[in-house]
């Protein structure tokens, strides 16, 4: 049986929030970018890249929730990492500065670390972070371990993001389906497609949101890295149903349910594809919407392809969940500069 949108809302609102994100975000109609891609089917984009704090993205929505737990615990450092050009990490930054934490990152020294400071790295430092670069052959974990043990020698009292946060964070996804839905409801539209770059949380989060509020929706996820598709379908309904269960919902996704491919990726994570800088490309000129090198661009390239081959068909409405990360782009400029048909010139009389 369906929950109600205010029996759901309740639900989430039972945890506690630490108002790092401007909430809701922007439903933007994208008429001129949908009319560029044959003008049969509407894209909408849900604009999580302006959740606020530094940049945004959906990171922070998460940490509006997820956070609430370090809050609550007393925590006085926050310890996380990822890739040097993590948008986790940044937002994880900047939500300790906000909340008057230290924040160490453990980081990769990945090849985008290794060729300068730019971006999402630059900005950790700005905000203050104590980067801590992991070179290869050294288990990442393993040091996030010895920082806490560290901070703990220290008198702080660190938080490590970890299972719960993800959880929570998978929450919070589950409130922007609530979001969306009185969103379309004011511009008396419908949706037939959520489609967002994720393999986890965000994803999970928006499948259990639609398939809790019983709504006719097909939410379909576009994973960033590769990997087998069986296992990622598997975690994404076992994080579902993890909040699921926080939520006090009955309902519960099964991993055969959910749609989530890693046919856009390209050559691997974090390398740019040509398909992707054109719906970045596509997207900024029509409708003056950026998006990012890794994630929404491969992703958004996903959405251009299945409508251009009938997958999405025409007539239907799409809503791409933006998930920011737009600070790389930076970071990326070699690479789309090498792509643009930028119109640069120098006037020299
Ligand atoms: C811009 C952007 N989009 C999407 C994702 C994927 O999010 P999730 O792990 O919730 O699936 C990330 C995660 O790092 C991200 O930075």
């Amino acid at each position: 049986m369906a929950v109600t949108r205010e029996d759901l809302q309740a639900a989430i609102d039972r945890f506690p929030r630490t108002e790092l994100a401007d909430l809701p975000t922007r439903l933007d109609d994208c008429p001129r970018f949908s009319e560029a891609l044959g003008g049969k089917v509407r894209v909408m984009v849900k604009r999580d890249d302006l959740t606020g704090l530094a940049f945004g993205g959906n990171k922070t929505r998460k940490f509006d929730l997820a956070l609430g737990d370090a809050v609550a615990q007393g925590a006085t450092a926050l310890i996380t990492g990822a890739a040097s050009q993590s948008n986790h990490a940044r937002q994880a930054a900047a939500a300790a500065a906000r909340l008057g934490m230290k924040c160490v990152l453990v980081n990769r020294h990945d090849h985008r670390s290794q060729m300068g400071i730019q971006g999402n790295q630059l900005l950790d430092n700005i905000l203050g972070a104590d980067v801590r670069l992991v070179v290869d052959g050294v288990n990442q974990n393993e040091v996030k371990e010895r920082v806490v043990e560290e901070l703990t020698a220290q008198g702080e009292k660190p938080y490590l993001i970890g299972q719960r946060a993800v959880v929570l964070g998978t929450v919070a996804y589950v409130c922007c389906v609530l979001e969306i839905v009185a969103q379309l409801e004011a511009m008396d539209a419908r949706a037939d497609f959520i489609c967002t770059a994720s393999g986890h949380g965000t994803h999970a989060g928006l499948a259990l949101g639609v398939k809790a509020l019983g709504l006719p929706i097909r939410t379909q996820g576009f994973s960033p890295s590769k990997g087998d598709e069986a296992q990622r379908r598997a975690r994404l309904a076992e994080v579902g149903n993890e909040a699921a269960e926080l939520l006090g919902l009955d309902v519960r996704l099964q991993a055969e349910e959910l749609e989530n491919t890693d046919a856009y990726v390209g050559e691997n994570y974090g390398i740019v594809t040509e398909a992707g800088l054109n719906a970045l490309h596509l997207l900024a000129r029509t409708e003056g919407i950026l998006l990012d090198p890794v994630y929404t661009s491969k992703a958004m390239s996903g959405v251009i392809d299945r409508i251009q081959t009938g997958e999405i068909p025409e007539g239907s409405t799409v809503v791409y969940v933006h998930t920011g990360g737009n600070p790389a782009l930076f970071a990326y400029a070699p690479e789309l500069i090498s792509h643009g048909d930028y119109r640069q010139k120098l006037v020299t009389s």
